[in-house]
């Protein structure tokens, strides 16, 4: 994990070079701490800056890099015993959040607290993926973008036009470790101790989608993070990245100097 952070911070120290080029910069730059460090990325790294945010699996990473945006980075170094991050940051391209920017950030940060908290031993799998995406279709409804009430939009899924996917996945050697495993054992499963998997809630405004309002266009978040199941509760495996927006922003700003 730590060659991970590494990783994530060279990239914030480059954005200005990948202003001046593409997303393949930051590719690039992910892929040498990786490589240098570690035994390899853990699956192609997700370069996705603007609207290409949107797009889930952006790894083309051919883009523009353009200040007032937002850049959407997925990346993880694979260790050389072979286990896998797999972490995304979405960051401010000059630094700082927009209004609507921090409020759709700071909506799907609070999706990812609520779903990190039902990360625990016993509690059911699904837990988490519930309490995050109730917390995001409050939102939702809130911002007026879908009609309440909240348990109506969530009995007929109406928030997964924005979410788009589950909010996390077991992670270990492969990014999506064991995903062939039994119903009864993963998806109906129960967490237990030792278990790591990832907490990623995210929210997607297709720059094509005439069903909100213009300025939500071709904005994308996702926040992930490696979790273990303790004794306990859980511990956060990559807490050394700041979530928080005002925390990403310090960051950020320390690290372009
Ligand atoms: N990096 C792929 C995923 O987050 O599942
Ligand atoms: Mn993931
Ligand atoms: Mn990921």
């Amino acid at each position: 994990m730590d060659s991970t952070v590494r990783g994530f911070e060279d990239v914030v120290k480059v954005l200005d070079k990948a202003e001046a080029t593409s997303e393949r910069y930051i590719e690039g730059t992910f892929f040498l701490r990786a490589r240098v460090e570690g035994n390899d990325i853990g699956y192609g790294s997700i370069c996705a800056a603007g609207p290409h945010a949107t797009t889930l699996h952006w790894v083309r990473n051919d883009g523009a890099v353009r200040s007032g945006e937002l850049l959407l980075l997925d990346a993880g170094v694979e260790t050389h015993t072979y286990y896998t991050a797999d972490v995304t940051r979405t960051l401010p391209i000059n630094g700082r959040f927009n209004e609507l920017q921090k409020k759709i950030y700071d909506a799907v940060y609070e999706a990812q607290e609520a779903g990190i908290a039902a990360v625990k031993p016993g509690g059911k799998f699904r837990d988490f993926h519930d309490a995050a995406q109730r917390v995001l279709a409050e939102k939702l409804v809130e911002w007026g973008l879908v009609e309440g009430p909240v348990e109506r939009v969530l009995e007929l899924g109406l928030q997964r036009r924005w979410t788009l996917h589950g909010t996390g996945h077991m992670l270990g050697m492969d990014v999506h470790d064991c995903a062939a495993a039994r119903r009864e054992s993963y998806a109906d499963g129960t967490l237990e101790p030792g278990m790591c998997l990832t907490v990623e809630p995210g929210l997607y405004f297709q720059a094509d989608d005439l069903t909100v309002p213009e300025e939500y266009r071709g904005i994308g978040v996702r926040i992930e993070d490696d979790i273990l199941v303790t004794e306990d509760g859980n511990r956060n495996l990559s807490a050394a990245l700041p979530r928080r927006s005002d925390e990403v922003e310090l960051w950020m700003a320390r690290l372009k100097g």
